[in-house]
């Protein structure tokens, strides 16, 4: 969230507490978490129990009730991918409602609670699928394989996993206890293949993935060759703004996707650099990035 104003209004901090396993089978564990927990706490607490599924998502700063409205993501793993319902107060009406996976319309930082439900819930609680054995392991992630490698960790338990995860994470991006930030202000973008093939032929080291669309009616996922993603860090480094501050609102020295705060700069000051970035972008790449922050006026 990006406070553009202070808030001369009510506002509730959800602080409700509890973890329960409410089913079990041979190989998974369905747990329901109170929507106040702290989402590394919970990520710890899965792996002390040695329930997997979570572990690429360690030390994202934040709570478990917010996990599910920004389907919170990273090192090749999003929340969503082990959500099998989301508990909820619909404010209109006061009534406790439940969504299904299938239901919160989850996307690449997106869900139904960022769309038609935007400023319409309070998220109470949401159940976890988690695996307790043969765990589905993700280390596909350049970045996790050259810590396990430097580790000499060839088939790392899910704790070693987190363990990579949470080193990447200290060495790349700032803690928000220690210095104000976000995480990533901008999503990666997703292009045509046309204009990244004109983009790649101008910019030979354009960092660039797959874009994987899960299919209807299928939990599986199929690559879109008409569509790429692009590294909005490398995007935004590439315009020389790694390490540029306006006064007290700056770009991350090591990841110039993070927007920080050094002390004094205002709501207001955060947007405009925002808005020097994606004009900059824009004018060298064609590129609209589009912000990951939510906004709150
Ligand atoms: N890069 C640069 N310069 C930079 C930053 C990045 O050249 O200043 C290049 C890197 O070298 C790499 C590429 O850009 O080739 C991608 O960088 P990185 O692996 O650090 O990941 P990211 O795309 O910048 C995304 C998520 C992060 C998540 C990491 C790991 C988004 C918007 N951000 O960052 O999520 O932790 O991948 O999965 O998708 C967040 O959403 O708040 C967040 C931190």
């Amino acid at each position: 969230m990006l406070l553009l104003n202070d808030i001369e209004k009510l506002v509730i901090h959800i602080d409700t507490k509890g973890k329960e396993i409410i089913k079990q089978d041979k190989q998974q564990v369905w747990v329901q978490v109170q929507a106040g927990e702290n989402w590394h706490e919970f990520v710890l607490w899965c792996l002390e129990n040695g329930f997997g599924g979570v572990e690429n998502l360690a030390l994202i700063p934040g709570n478990v009730g917010t996990s599910p409205i920004q389907n919170i993501g990273a090192y090749g793993v999003e929340v969503k991918d082990v959500i099998e319902k989301v508990h909820y107060i619909d404010i209109a009406t006061n009534k406790k409602q439940i969504l299904l996976n299938k239901e919160c319309q989850f996307g690449y930082r997106e869900s139904i609670f960022k769309k038609e439900l935007k400023g319409k819930t309070v998220v109470t609680s949401v159940v976890f699928k988690l695996s307790t054995t043969n765990h589905k392991k993700n280390v596909a992630y350049g970045a996790i394989q050259t810590k396990l490698t430097e580790k000499e960790i060839n088939n790392p338990t899910i704790k070693e996993i987190a363990n990579a995860v949470i080193c990447i994470r200290e060495e790349k991006l700032p803690d928000p206890k220690k210095i104000g930030n976000s995480g990533s202000f901008f999503k990666n973008p997703i292009i045509s293949i046309n204009k990244f093939k004109d983009l790649h032929e101008r910019f030979p080291t354009i960092p660039n993935y797959p874009v994987y669309e899960l299919q209807p009616n299928s939990k599986s996922r199929m690559q879109n060759s008409e569509l790429v993603k692009l590294a909005a860090g490398w995007l935004v480094d590439q315009c020389g703004y790694k390490g540029k501050r306006i006064g007290d609102a700056g770009v991350h020295e090591k990841q110039a996707l993070v927007l920080v705060n050094y002390g004094n700069a205002t709501g207001k000051g955060i947007l405009s650099l925002a808005h020097f970035i994606q004009n900059s972008v824009k004018e060298k790449f064609g590129v609209t990035l589009e912000m990951e922050v939510n906004l709150v006026t």
